[in-house]
């Protein structure tokens, strides 16, 4: 969702704050906007649209100042328009805000019965107003903003500017992220650390409700109370490569190629000789064992990795699991306490309907874990105990290799629940350890034969519908395949439980609309071949997916993509099989002219609700 940059240094400002709004890009937007102190002056340039509606206003000569903030909005009050773009300028207050302000009208109201007059419907003009309207009482930010803060209720990360104060910079978070960069003789503020990797990898992590306040010489964290206080650097291990396309036509696709990598690095330190061991993560066995239920929440591709979850642990540990959309769990009143285990599970850590769900569980004495890619996010800071998957910075808006990462986690879990539960032998533990290691070794043998999935779309990409089927593991692949297809190619798909569809949706499958049957499951294979024949039989075109050796009869698929021979095990299947419909869904949007690493409407992190 909308990110924020800001520099005060030596450099120009506006080159640094378009570069960190270029690195942004990914969280999703719909108009920018920069604020920097000129030689005349504070000055603010905004712009609907992409990046490069905003550096067309700036023009070739780019304005001149070392001090600065950067903003790229994703609309929730108020239509995404030049007026609404940040920052929002009161007085001698600019600022650039995310999250949302809750209490925005009533706060509104009484500005509006102060004679102020708004030029935006932003809930963030309100928040400028405010500002300025204390700073005039007393001149000095640091009051202005501590008082300011007592009336906000609702979610926000702010970098703002005092006119009448050039080259600093002030910070607020609250249910928002926002890091300060360290760097020599430079600072910076940001929404996440991609937007400061090209300058520093050492940060602060500003908590809730904390104030920073950033010169070139100085990065100083204050209470909100305005008094202040120190906090230990943050280091951050990604590399700037890792936040860039080196070569790859979108993010997506190199993010794709990157799954063995990310699954190497997020397996190996938890297998140890012949088991499974989470105490470097200080996830002990005790927290693992000895729970009545175990519940995961999450919001899309996550709980899609949730789906694959429950069905390990279940088939191998012998213990119910719920899985749960994120957004729903709050409303739903769980059955949720001291004896269940929570697993919430986010590639960013800052969804906000997940995050909310985690604070629910808390709440209700549950034992909670998360699983996270993001070192430091919310999530991970809030659950009792976190597993970090490694997959390095996920930037496309569409999940892929966080997704395998989430999946590789829960083999681990399951694993290792079941070891602890007793319902797998430490032999059997070990003959699986020995098949996870070669995990890595097989996607890269999936991604051989991407050229499969190339030649395969020509049948798909003139659609206008698309069903995916699939039976147990494979069925929860086909939501995520579905999904991926749908957020970035635009064409509608449904995911549908092979023998669901009879009940229903198959009254859609008329002459040549697509199915691709997933079926890498050799108990259900025999099932799948009937339901493919029963698409066959309305005229339906099916794409079957399966492994190596499997037989589909002629009449069952008019097209088969074969999984490698390195996929032996069923259980595994899902960590090659995705691979495939991942490549699918890419080639189909690339040949649609999607944007396909920055779909329409979408924000790689919705830290609203
Ligand atoms: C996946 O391709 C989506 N962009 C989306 O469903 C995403 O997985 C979801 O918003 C959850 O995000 P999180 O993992 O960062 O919590």
């Amino acid at each position: 969702m909308c990110g924020i940059i800001g520099y005060s240094g030596k450099r120009e400002a506006a080159e640094v704050l378009l570069e960190g709004l270029r690195n942004l890009e990914y969280r999703g937007y719909d108009s920018a906007g920069i604020a920097l102190f000129t030689q005349t002056g504070l000055k603010t340039y905004k712009a609907q649209g992409r990046l490069s509606q905003l550096e067309a206003l700036l023009g070739d000569r780019l304005p001149d100042g070392q001090c600065g903030i950067g903003h790229t909005r994703w609309a929730t009050h108020g239509a995404p328009s030049d007026v609404n773009a940040h920052p929002h300028a009161s007085g001698k207050v600019t600022l650039v805000h995310n999250g949302i302000l809750e209490n925005y009208m009533d706060l509104k109201e009484i500005l509006l019965n102060k004679g102020r007059i708004f030029t935006s419907q932003t809930d963030t003009e309100v928040i400028a107003q405010w500002l300025d309207e204390e700073y005039g009482k007393t001149p000095d930010p640091m009051a202005a903003i501590c008082r300011t803060l007592k009336v906000l209720r609702g979610s926000y990360a702010l970098g703002i500017l005092f006119a009448d104060h050039p080259g600093a910079l002030y910070a607020v978070r609250k249910d928002s992220p926002l890091i300060v960069g360290l760097g020599q003789g430079e600072n910076f503020i940001a929404s996440d650390v991609t937007a400061i990797l090209p300058y520093t990898r050492d940060y602060l992590l500003m908590e809730e409700n904390e104030i920073a306040v950033v010169t070139p010489e100085r990065a100083g964290l204050f209470t909100q109370d305005g008094q202040p206080f120190t906090r230990e650097a943050s280091h951050a291990d990604w590399d700037i490569s890792a936040a860039q396309k080196g070569g790859y036509a979108h993010f997506m696709r190199k993010e794709i190629d990157e799954q063995p990598h990310a699954l190497e690095a997020t397996l190996s330190p938890r297998l140890t000789g012949e088991s499974i061991d989470f105490s470097a993560d200080g996830v002990e066995d005790a927290f693992l064992s000895d729970f009545r239920s175990i519940q995961i929440v999450a919001c899309g591709t996550a709980m899609h990795a949730g789906l694959i979850g429950k069905h390990l642990i279940e088939s191998l540990a012998r213990i119910p699991v719920s899985v749960n959309i994120a957004s729903e769990y709050r409303y739903s009143n769980p059955i949720v306490g001291r004896d269940d285990l929570v697993i919430i599970v986010s590639q960013s850590g800052e969804t906000a309907d997940t995050l909310a769900a985690l604070r629910l569980a808390k709440a209700c004495g549950a034992r909670t874990l998360a699983i996270v890619n993001v070192v430091g996010s919310s999530i991970a800071r809030e659950a009792e105990r976190v597993l970090y998957t490694y997959a390095g910075p996920e930037i496309a808006v569409a999940s892929t290799k966080a997704f395998s990462v989430q999946m590789a986690m829960f083999y681990l879990l399951a694993l290792r629940i079941a070891s602890l539960s007793g319902t797998l032998s430490a032999k059997a533990a070990a003959v699986y350890v020995e098949k996870l290691k070669k995990l890595p070794r097989m996607v890269e043998d999936t991604l051989k034969a991407a050229g499969s999935c190339k030649e395969a779309v020509s049948d798909l990409v003139n659609a206008s519908d698309l069903f995916y089927i699939g039976r147990g593991l494979d069925n929860c692949l086909c939501m995520e395949g579905s999904l991926k297809l749908k957020e970035i190619s635009y064409l509608h798909s449904e995911s549908y439980a092979a023998g669901e569809l009879k009940h229903g949706a198959i009254s859609l499958i008329t002459e040549k609309v697509p199915v691709i049957a997933v079926a890498t499951q050799p108990e259900l294979l025999e099932k799948m071949v009937s339901n493919m024949r029963e698409v066959k039989a309305r005229g339906g075109f099916v794409l079957a997916l399966c492994r190596a050796g499997s037989v589909i009869p002629e009449d069952a698929a008019d097209r088969v993509i074969y999984l490698p021979d390195s996929v032996e095990e069923d259980l595994f299947a899902p960590l090659a099989a995705i691979v495939p419909l991942q490549l699918i869904a890419y080639e189909i949007a690339v040949l649609r002219g999607c944007d396909v690493d920055k779909p329409r409407n979408l924000a790689k992190s919705v830290t609203v609700e």
